[in-house]
């Protein structure tokens, strides 16, 4: 079977209308709403759909995280490649646990840490972005062109990438029912406490990362895939304008490379703006890095002062 990556991220809020500005200043493309919730896409069509948090259509809380106040993620959807994965998951995780089909045809459960989880046919589509040319020395590859971040421009993100559980307990037993039950592969795992996952259609280095955050559980963050690090650095720096606060950020990460930007949402834990990740085939060996000798998860910070940051824990 082929899960292709995260088809939508679904949230419960206290609210809405302040998650909408949120959301519409993230450069997410306006869907639909009304008093109940709104619905976002990228350019992709992936979506960000935004319920009051006492909708009864909504799965169940499940977050003690410091920044908890009501909203949270509540579900991720997985994107399936087919109708015919999408039964080969029904038939699989059905023979443990209880599966609800929605009118649509989608699929919910819980993994075993609890969080809720989709899966449906994907709806995704393939965006028609230009691509960034880089010039280095020796390596000349726009010539008589300006590049494409030298003009202003305000991006939508392509997609959504990632995202993020903190979970208790055994961290590479509760991934597996990702890896042996949904096809997905390990890419990394750090220390004792941290799995990255790239779903089984998918190159990116993780579509998903279980970590254990604190003791804490629930969905930590959503990460948004821009075209490139002049994209992130825009819109990062336009939602900073708009009074959107950060939490580490601008940086690049160490595991998976991508440059990243995380700021604190209004619905719950954080938001990630992101690009220039690892992509990676069957060939690649997982890593086990022990984090007492692997330093900052970040190999740079353009602001010094957030390298002794607790990552996912408010800050003044
Ligand atoms: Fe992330």
């Amino acid at each position: 079977m082929n899960i292709i990556g995260v088809e939508a991220v679904i949230y419960g809020v206290t609210d809405l209308e302040k998650c909408t500005r949120y959301f519409t200043d993230w450069g997410l493309i306006p869907v639909s709403s009304d008093e109940t919730g709104a619905v976002f896409e990228t350019l992709e069509k992936t979506t960000v759909q935004l319920r009051n948090a006492d909708n009864p259509s909504l799965p169940p809380v499940h977050c003690d995280m410091p920044f908890f106040e009501g909203s949270c993620g509540r579900e991720v959807i997985w994107g399936a490649d087919n109708a015919e994965t999408l039964a080969a998951i029904g038939n699989e995780l059905g023979k443990d646990r209880e599966i609800i089909e929605a009118e649509d045809g989608s699929l919910h459960t819980r993994d075993d840490a609890k969080n809720s989880l989709g899966f449906c046919v994907t709806k995704r589509t393939v965006a028609k972005e230009t691509h960034p040319t880089i010039n280095a020395p020796g390596n000349s590859m726009r010539i008589n062109q300006p590049a494409y971040g030298a003009t202003p421009s305000l991006a939508s993100p392509v997609r959504i990438g990632h995202v993020v559980h903190s979970v208790q307990g055994d961290v590479v037993e509760k991934a597996k029912f990702y890896l042996d039950r949904l096809g997905f592969k390990l890419s990394d795992r750090i220390g004792k406490g941290g799995c990255f996952m790239r779903a089984g259609g998918s190159h990116d280095h993780h579509n998903l990362l279980l970590q254990q955050l604190g003791g804490g559980y629930g969905m930590q963050h959503s990460a948004y895939e821009f075209r490139d690090f002049d994209q992130v650095m825009q819109r990062g720096l336009y939602m900073e304008e708009q009074g959107w606060q950060t939490h580490i950020g601008p940086t690049r990460h160490t595991l998976g490379s991508n440059y990243s930007w995380y700021m604190w949402t209004p619905a719950g834990g954080l938001c990630e703006l992101i690009s220039d990740m690892d992509v990676l085939d069957d060939s690649w060996e997982p890593r086990h890095v022990d984090p007492a000798k692997a330093g900052p998860p970040h190999s740079w910070y353009a602001r010094p002062e957030q390298k002794g940051l607790k990552f996912g824990i408010p800050h003044d």
